[in-house]
């Protein structure tokens, strides 16, 4: 069965069949677009999911023909998108939606340009003035764009004309004070409700199904609360460095870089209120709501609840690394983390008492992102043996192998009762016959039907830096020898162990 014929999909694209419009990429040349939104795009259409009146328009500085472009995205859905294309009617059609507009993001005359562009392929095109603005650039120009997207009236608020949407990408600002400023002024131009923040975590499957998990099945959400979880891991381990990144990391740090951002939105997932209905607004108040919730640290909570470290040179699968103050574009001197760890508790109804521990490494053993579940013990020791054993834990694993699995002890067959820790397992790719589809292409098709409920809200975004500010600041004071190491290939410092509780232990991974 080809994908185009799965009943699921056309399912899917009748109940969300978006609107006629123009999707501007402003940073039409970089490295997101080649290997995420262009593959994200053209599957969408391969997929039937895209509008059948759209347009697809790169801007970027560099000079380019329409048929340069065309031919580079045809390189970059062919290098790394899921469908490739073939010589046929399908590629030629989406070829012809394709195009491409020079401009510097300070030039006047560029937007000028564009807008007459865009009235252009408007009426060539029948996008009915409609238009998506994704800003895959870096975060120096988001304000830049929106102003003179503003002041060429391509950008204002939703009325008559057609709608506007602003994507914006990731980083949303670099601490509290700088998000602020920046949704203020885009709230100048926009209303909240045309800004889409991507976290491209929400568009990955298993985070979606954690909502589903906890909401659409009534077994789980009984035991969701203080009573029965004795604490929640939340991990994002990668095995990569820094790569060319190094002068951008070492400004950032991996509390910035994914902890602020991907993690919170993890935490606020698992921790969140069922909403009172399945829509954007309700969803996204009761994330807020436990964002809301994280403590107010002093720098002496800091230093009692978070660990970080950096990684020393070390080999990891038989290859030899340096360490990150030898990396190029690090400063000797660095005291950015590459790896912490935190303890934190919420201080709700729900969860008062129950420990989240989320650590994030660069360098460690494994690729891993998992949301970990650990009940608490059966009140009542009947099988001495168990003791200690790992108990029940469900685990959401968000990649790679996406999937749940849940842990409990049974009997091993024989004549004495002694017990093993067993599994039951769901995966994606065994349950279901079709494909997962990439996060971007599901946020991607989210903002062309309007739908904002996987995107991050101001209040959100606002809360996340507040609680990382304080991290930040209270690690700030500690003196730098106190910075910890940990080798590259290893699971971070031994120091981590000790923000567990009695009887508690990372998991491994
Ligand atoms: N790369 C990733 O994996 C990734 C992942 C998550 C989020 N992001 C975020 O996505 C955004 C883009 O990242 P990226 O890695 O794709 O950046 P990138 O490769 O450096 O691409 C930047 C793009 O912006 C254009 N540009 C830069 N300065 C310009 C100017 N003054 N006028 C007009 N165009 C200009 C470049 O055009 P020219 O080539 O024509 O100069 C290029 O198309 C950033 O906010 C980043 O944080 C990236």
């Amino acid at each position: 069965m080809s994908e185009s014929a799965n009943p699921f999909r056309e399912g899917l694209a009748r109940l969300r069949a978006p609107e006629p419009c123009v999707f501007v990429l402003f940073g039409a040349t970089g490295d997101l677009t080649a290997r995420k939104l262009l593959p994200a795009l053209w599957q969408l259409v391969h997929d039937g999911l895209a509008p059948k009146h759209f347009y697809v328009l790169g801007v970027a500085r560099r000079p380019k023909t329409d048929d340069e472009f065309r031919a580079e995205v045809r390189a970059a859905v062919t290098d790394h998108g899921r469908h490739k294309p073939e010589d046929d009617g399908e590629w030629a059609d989406f070829a012809g939606r394709l195009g491409y507009h020079q401009s510097e993001f300070h030039d006047e005359a560029g937007f000028a340009g564009l807008a007459e562009r865009l009235s252009a392929i408007d009426a060539e095109m029948g996008t009915t003035g409609n238009r998506l603005y994704y800003l895959a650039v870096a975060p120096e120009f988001f304000e830049v764009i929106a102003d003179q997207l503003a002041a060429h009236d391509l950008i204002g608020p939703d009325e008559g004309s057609g709608w506007r949407r602003l994507v914006v990408e990731k980083p949303f600002g670099e601490d509290l004070p700088s998000a602020q400023a920046l949704s203020r002024h885009l709230h100048q131009l926009v209303g909240e409700e045309q800004i889409y923040r991507i976290d491209h975590y929400l568009g990955k499957e298993t985070v979606q199904n954690l909502l589903t998990l906890r909401f659409g099945n009534a077994i789980f959400e009984p035991l969701w609360n203080r009573r029965y979880i004795d604490n929640v891991q939340i991990t994002v381990a990668e095995t990569e460095g820094i790569g060319r990144r190094g002068e951008f990391y070492d400004q950032t740090g991996g509390l910035r870089d994914m902890v602020q951002n991907h993690m919170m939105q993890l935490l606020a997932l698992v921790a969140m209120e069922p909403p009172v209905t399945w829509e954007a607004g309700a969803i996204r108040d009761e994330k807020a709501k436990v964002l809301k919730a994280l403590p107010d640290w002093s720098p002496e909570q800091v230093a009692q609840h978070v660990v970080r470290a950096q990684y020393v040179a070390g080999a990891l699968a038989g290859v030899d690394h340096p360490g990150y103050r030898e990396e190029n574009g690090v400063a000797d001197d660095s005291l950015t983390e590459t790896y912490a760890a935190l303890r934190l508790t919420l201080d709700t109804w729900r969860w008062s008492g129950v420990p989240f521990y989320l650590r994030h490494g660069k360098r460690l053993p494994k690729r891993s992102t998992e949301v970990a579940i650990a009940f608490r013990q059966p009140p009542l020791t009947l099988f001495p043996e168990a003791v200690g054993a790992t108990g029940n834990t469900l685990v959401l694993r968000i990649q790679p192998d996406e999937g749940i699995s849940l842990n409990f002890l049974a009997k091993i067959p024989g004549t004495r009762l002694t017990l093993q820790a067993v599994k039951m397992e769901f995966g994606y790719g065994s349950s279901f016959a079709a494909a997962s589809p990439e996060a971007y292409e599901r946020l991607i098709l989210d903002a062309l039907v309007g739908d904002n409920t996987l995107f991050t809200r101001q209040d959100e975004v606002a809360s996340a830096w507040r609680f990382i500010d304080a991290v930040r600041a209270g690690l700030a004071e500690q003196p730098a020898e106190t910075m910890l190491t940990y080798p590259v290939g290893s699971w971070g410092p031994p120091e981590a162990a000790q923000l567990l509780g009695p009887g508690q232990q990372w998991r491994r991974l």
